[in-house]
């Protein structure tokens, strides 16, 4: 199998006392109770958490207590564009790596390894990053996905989609192809994970597809047919289709956008509650250690799934904490920060 190699490479596998979460522990700071309480949830005690704490410690902190239990992974790290990122005149968080790729993939690495290590033997991964270091990451995820760690590798998991977020915003240069689009990853630990395609569907429509032939019922309705190995396949315009890994119907959030909270790297919620929707199931628990303007805990909460969320930042955390409190929260939640020792 082919591997990507780069100085330091053998230091990007966490080290056992960083696997087994000795080197920092989480004090919770404040707790907020539910607001709307749902049955089931508050029956089990549990509290979704808001941590705030630098990645490998968080999550080398949660090992102990959920490793192999995390359904579904979505993260949207730095990318490696070189700029600082600010709300006002306040940072909120430096993407500055002084053009050292090997620091950068020797970074992400060790987070990858110790995200592959709390996913569920169901669960899924979604990485967002963009033209600058996905090819990088696909070849590193595809290394962590088919060794066997912890005694056992995911069986059939592995590489599932790149999926392409096509957007508009920026300028148009006229020394290349304008660059309209992010990259997903998606990743699964085994052939068994949750994929939930008709939550998602796209109604087929009316409008013309080359390789399908136009018909009309006797009501007037339009509907399509193909014929393929020898059989016709038949299908309404009102039918859902499972959407392509090209996603241009979710658009970037404008300045204006009422969504924005100001955070300055805030993705829609459109994107994440496609993911959550097909990837995961009512009260699975979601996990985001890089939460920014707090996108993915605000869509998880909203369609019940159980959370942990984490930022080193505080613009992060206070973003994240403000934009949760404006919910009508259901589950209690906890902030926690995460001590080094
Ligand atoms: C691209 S932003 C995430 C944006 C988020 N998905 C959203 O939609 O708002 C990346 C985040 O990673 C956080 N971050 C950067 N380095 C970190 C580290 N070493 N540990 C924890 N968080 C970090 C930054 O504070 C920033 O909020």
């Amino acid at each position: 199998m082919a591997e990507l190699q780069w100085r330091g490479k053998a230091l990007a596998q966490p080290t056992s006392a960083q696997s087994q979460g000795t080197q920092a522990r989480l004090m919770t700071r404040e707790t907020q109770s539910a607001l709307d309480p749902v049955a089931e949830l508050a029956e089990t005690g549990w509290q979704n958490r808001l941590i705030q704490g630098e990645r490998l410690e968080v999550l080398a902190a949660l090992l102990p207590e959920f490793a192999g239990r995390i359904n579904l992974i979505y993260i949207d790290p730095p990318f490696m564009t070189g700029r600082d990122f600010k709300q006002g005149g306040q940072l909120a968080y430096s993407d500055r790596w002084q053009g050292n790729l090997d620091a950068y993939l020797q970074w992400l690495a060790a987070t990858l390894h110790l995200l592959y290590q709390l996913l569920a033997e169901d669960g899924s991964l979604y990485v967002h990053l963009d033209w600058r270091v996905t090819h990088y990451t696909r070849v590193i995820l595809d290394e962590i996905f088919a060794a066997p760690q912890s005694g056992r590798a995911g069986v059939g998991g592995g590489f599932q989609n790149e999926i392409i977020w096509h957007y508009q915003s920026g300028g148009r240069g006229s020394r290349r192809y304008a660059r309209k689009h992010d990259t997903i990853l998606f990743y699964t630990k085994s052939a068994h994970y949750c994929f939930h395609s008709e939550r998602i569907g796209e109604r087929r429509g009316e409008h013309k597809r080359n390789h399908m032939r136009r018909h009309l019922d006797e009501q007037g309705q339009i509907f399509w047919s193909i014929r393929t190995h020898g059989r016709i396949y038949t299908y309404s315009s009102d039918s859902l289709m499972t959407p392509s890994d090209v996603w241009s119907d979710i658009s970037h959030l404008h300045q204006r956008d009422p969504e924005r909270n100001g955070y300055a790297t805030q993705k829609p919620a459109a994107l994440l509650e496609r993911i959550l929707l097909a990837s995961s199931e009512p009260e699975h628990l979601v996990l985001d250690c890089f939460c920014g303007s707090g996108v993915t805990p605000a869509v998880a909460e909203r369609l019940g799934r159980r959370w942990i969320a984490s930022d080193q930042g505080d613009l992060a955390i206070s973003s994240t904490r403000a934009r949760l409190l404006a919910l009508p929260r259901r589950v209690p939640f906890i902030v926690q920060t995460c001590l080094s020792s």
